[in-house]
């Protein structure tokens, strides 16, 4: 298990709670396909990764346009930061399906992404938006 429940802090908003639940999830199901280096799964699993990484994203940056969230910009900022960074990761796997890339992307810069993006960033989001949508 690449990501327990508890590593990502609950924030005070309940959908974001759900969303974050759901990409744990999809990440550790991920994770463990690219430790078995079973690469058609890998391949397929991408695909639901990055569905719900953007389904993750653009949930927040609705929900943040609608608050008018004072720092939505550097939030937003952040999402197309890892949105980069996937993309790039997914375009090496497609060319070189070499499942050490993509084990030390989730295990290093991934993982300690997450976490402190939902510490720092979701964290004050929620407080702000609240638990109305
Ligand atoms: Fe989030
Ligand atoms: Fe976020």
């Amino acid at each position: 298990m690449l990501i327990a429940k508890n590593d990502v802090q609950q924030v005070s908003n309940a959908m974001m709670n759900m969303l974050h639940a759901e990409e744990i999830e999809i990440v550790n199901n991920f994770h463990d396909a690219v430790l078995a280096k079973d690469i058609e799964k890998i391949t397929e699993l991408f695909e639901v990764l990055q569905y719900d990484i953007e389904d993750h994203f653009s949930t927040e940056e609705d929900m943040m346009e609608e608050s008018q969230f004072y720092a939505a910009q550097i939030h937003k900022a952040e999402h197309d930061t890892m949105r980069g960074k996937v993309k790039d990761i997914q375009e090496d796997w497609d060319l070189n399906k070499n499942p050490e890339a993509v084990q030390e992307f989730l295990e290093g810069e991934f993982k300690k992404w997450i976490v402190l993006h939902v510490a720092r960033w979701d964290a004050e989001t929620a407080m702000h938006i609240g638990d109305t949508m």
